[in-house]
């Protein structure tokens, strides 16, 4: 499949759905399903770095998902410290950075420990960044930023006036990245559950009924390409872009 290189997204941002489904499909216990979903991980970030995506962010626990059993939260935040284990030094070779939104203070002591070690790591890393959200909700990140805000109204550090686009974009999780341009959600479902809902006004969403486990590098491809079919207008006529 021929990709226009000159027209990649910068951001590509996955809710990764479909990997319990696709374990009960084969008669397997839901955390199975996730555990092949970390392979379709490994498999995704390799794709970005040769494709030359600049941020590639990984919707991997919200806020929501605290819910589920106690048994698949607890396999999952183990799935994540292996791998974040595990892939160290492939993100030191690979000259990829780790970094992570979301409310990460509550995340298990071990998994932040983890987590904020690898960030460390890896700060000097220019090629891909690998984003993860975890313990992410885009409701908790507006929250998160009206508090910040309003602290700094109370405390005379901000006016009224000075509030705008470019002020919040800067009290989110993800300051300092550009926009996901182009928004895949894999398992058939065509919701965004929670997922970066400032930043995603103008990303063009592409459905896959394809389960995570079963996402692969052409997979990757076939979205980015159908991404390079589309017209963005950011509200103007078809005329004007
Ligand atoms: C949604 O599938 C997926 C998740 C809630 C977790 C995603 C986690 C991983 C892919 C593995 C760990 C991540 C990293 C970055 C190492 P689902 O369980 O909701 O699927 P279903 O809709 O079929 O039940």
């Amino acid at each position: 499949m021929q990709l226009d290189p000159d027209n990649l997204p910068k951001h590509i941002a996955i809710i990764m759905d479909g990997n319990g489904r696709w374990a009960q499909a084969q008669g397997l216990i839901r955390l199975m399903g996730h555990k092949a979903g970390v392979k379709a991980v490994k498999e995704i970030v390799e794709a970005a770095r040769e494709l030359a995506i600049p941020v590639l962010t990984l919707y991997a626990f919200s806020t929501e998902n605290w819910n589920r059993p106690h048994d698949e939260v607890s396999g999952l935040m183990t799935l994540l410290k292996n791998y974040l284990k595990s892939e160290l030094e492939a993100m030191l070779k690979n000259d990829i950075q780790l970094r992570a939104i979301g409310d990460l203070q509550k995340l298990p002591a071990d998994v932040y420990d983890i987590l904020s070690e690898t960030m460390e790591r890896t700060k000097g890393n220019k090629a891909l960044i690998l984003n993860l959200a975890l313990n992410y909700g885009g409701r908790n990140e507006l929250v998160h930023a009206i508090k910040d805000i309003g602290r700094k109204l109370l405390s005379g550090k901000v006016q009224v006036d000075d509030i705008s686009e470019d002020l919040v974009n800067n009290h989110l999780y993800t300051r300092g990245l550009p926009d996901p341009d182009l928004l895949i959600r894999t398992g058939g479902e065509a919701r965004l559950s929670n997922f970066l809902l400032w930043q995603s006004s103008y990303s063009e969403i592409y459905f896959t009924d394809t389960p995570w486990p079963e996402f692969n590098k052409e997979s990757l491809k076939k979205a980015i390409a159908d991404y390079q079919q589309r017209q963005r207008r950011f509200g103007k006529t078809g005329e004007q872009v």
